[in-house]
Formats: C-alpha cells, sequence, structure tokens
C-alpha cells in the first residue's frame, strides 16, 4: 500500500520480485509507473470517488479565500494592523455572477461546478465532459474569473499553466490548483504574481512537495499555499483507507480490485 508521496517507478517494481499489488492511498496514481506494473501483472488500485466531495470544499475554501483576501486580513488582525474599518481595504474579487474555468471536468471538477451553482457562476469546462461548456483552452484561460486545475498529472498536463497560459490569463483571475503541483510552472506562475499579470493563486499542491520554507514561489503576493489538504477530513480519509484495503485484500485474494486502475 503506498501514499502518493511514495514513487513507484520501474526501478522499484523490478526490484521487488515479490511484489504482487500496489494498491495507492490516493485517487490520483502519477507516482507509479502503470507500464511497469501492467508489463509484471501486477494489479495497481486507487481510491475514486470517496474525496470528491472533500476536494471539491476545499477548492471552494480556497478560491473564496483569495478572492476575499481573506489570510492577509485575518494577518493584519493578528499583527495588530487593525486600526479602523476603511473603505478601500481588502478590496476583494466577486465571486457572485463570475466566470470559472475548470479545466478537468471528472469527478472533482464536476462537483466544484455544482457548488458554482450557488453563485450563479458561468462555467467553461474543459477537458471532460460535464456541467458546462466545453472550451478550447484558451478561450477558457482568456475568458474566466477563476481557473481551478482538476486535471490528472501526466505527460500532456506537466507544466500546463506555463508562461504563456498565464499571460493569456486576465489581470484579475485567480487561479486555483487542487490537483497535482506540476501542472503548473511554478517559476512561470512567481513571475505572473510579480509582475501583476494575475491577481493571485491558491495551491493546495507544489512542485515539489512539501515546498520548503525558502521556496521563491512563496516570496509572491497574492499567493495562497495549503499543504495537500484537498481530501482531508475524517470521513474522505477513513474511507480512502477502507477502498485502499479493500483493493489489496482483492489482489492478494487472486480477485480484480474493485477500483483496479492497471494490472
Ligand atoms: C489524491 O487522492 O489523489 C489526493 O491528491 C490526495 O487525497
Amino acid at each position: 500500500m503506498t501514499l502518493l508521496t511514495d514513487r513507484v517507478d520501474a526501478a522499484l517494481i523490478q526490484g521487488s520480485p515479490g511484489l504482487r499489488a500496489i494498491s495507492n492511498y490516493a485517487v490520483g496514481y502519477d507516482n507509479i509507473d502503470l507500464a511497469a506494473a501492467a508489463a509484471r501483472g501486477i494489479p495497481v488500485g486507487n481510491t475514486p470517488d470517496v474525496l470528491t466531495d472533500a476536494t471539491a470544499d476545499l477548492t471552494w475554501a480556497l478560491l473564496l479565500a483569495a478572492a476575499r483576501k481573506l489570510p492577509e486580513a485575518v494577518e493584519a488582525v493578528r499583527r495588530g494592523d487593525w486600526l479602523t474599518w476603511e473603505p478601500g481595504e481588502y478590496l476583494g474579487a466577486a465571486v457572485q455572477g463570475a466566470t470559472l474555468g475548470i479545466i478537468g471536468m471528472g469527478r472533482i471538477g464536476r462537483a466544484v461546478a455544482r457548488r458554482a451553482s450557488g453563485f450563479d457562476m458561468e462555467i467553461l469546462g474543459s477537458g471532460g465532459s460535464g456541467a458546462g461548456t466545453e472550451q478550447p483552452l484558451e478561450t477558457l484561460l482568456e475568458r474566466s474569473d477563476f481557473v481551478s486545475l482538476h486535471c490528472p498529472l501526466t505527460p500532456e498536463t506537466y507544466h500546463l499553466i506555463d508562461d504563456a497560459a498565464l499571460s493569456r490569463m486576465r489581470s484579475s483571475a485567480i487561479l486555483i490548483n487542487t490537483a497535482r503541483g506540476p501542472i503548473v510552472d511554478h517559476d512561470a506562475l512567481r513571475r505572473a504574481l510579480v509582475a501583476g499579470e494575475i491577481a493571485g493563486a491558491a495551491l493546495d499542491v507544489t512542485d515539489p512537495e512539501p515546498l520548503p520554507s525558502d521556496d521563491p514561489l512563496l516570496a509572491a503576493p497574492n499567493l495562497i499555499v495549503a499543504p495537500h489538504i484537498g481530501s482531508a477530513t475524517r470521513v474522505a480519509r477513513e474511507r480512502m483507507a477502507d477502498l485502499a484495503v479493500d483493493n489489496l485484500l482483492a489482489a492478494l485474494d487472486g480477485r480484480p480490485m474493485p477500483h483496479q486502475v492497471a494490472g
């Protein structure tokens, strides 16, 4: 049984002659070399569905916190900088009626879209079917007030959000990433935040993880970083554990895993 922080590459798989099954305690499985596992006939399992709502909720927590500058406002109170009520302080972005671009309209992307209906948002989707209108990525980036990432990390999505993508976004736009860190080119993101090319970013995932406290990205303005807590509710983590154990027991018993992604 592996965590998303365990790199299960070809060398590890080939060097483990007794390995019979890999059960990932995560829905994402970019940490596992599926081809190497399949070559040995080793089944690989993941934990879909049970963390969808928790991750969609956290996406919204980050979106709202970034839109309304919540971390810096709360920090100002702690510092003793709340001196009076200021008409022009901590002015954020309106969420109601805004346009939300969702890259990766899978289970989590669609759950994020469902929550957006309470804010009368226009949804632009890219990658997968679901709520909202499927758009070319360029159009989504250019039209969205908020861009939220929910695609898996693959060779195709590595650094999907790079200099070119960020320069297409509105200067008032906010980027949210609760998917995988390497989907965003951090150097490009730092440049875009410093130059004011976009208004802010909120990340639950980074590259690398954990992000060292002296990483240059952390010096960028209008940035929120959380330590990969998208699925961190008690209920989600317990259900992930149940699925991961079910997957492992099935494989060791010679049955297909209930949630098998390869092998
Ligand atoms: C996953 O499961 O892939 C999340 O990133 C962690 O819960």
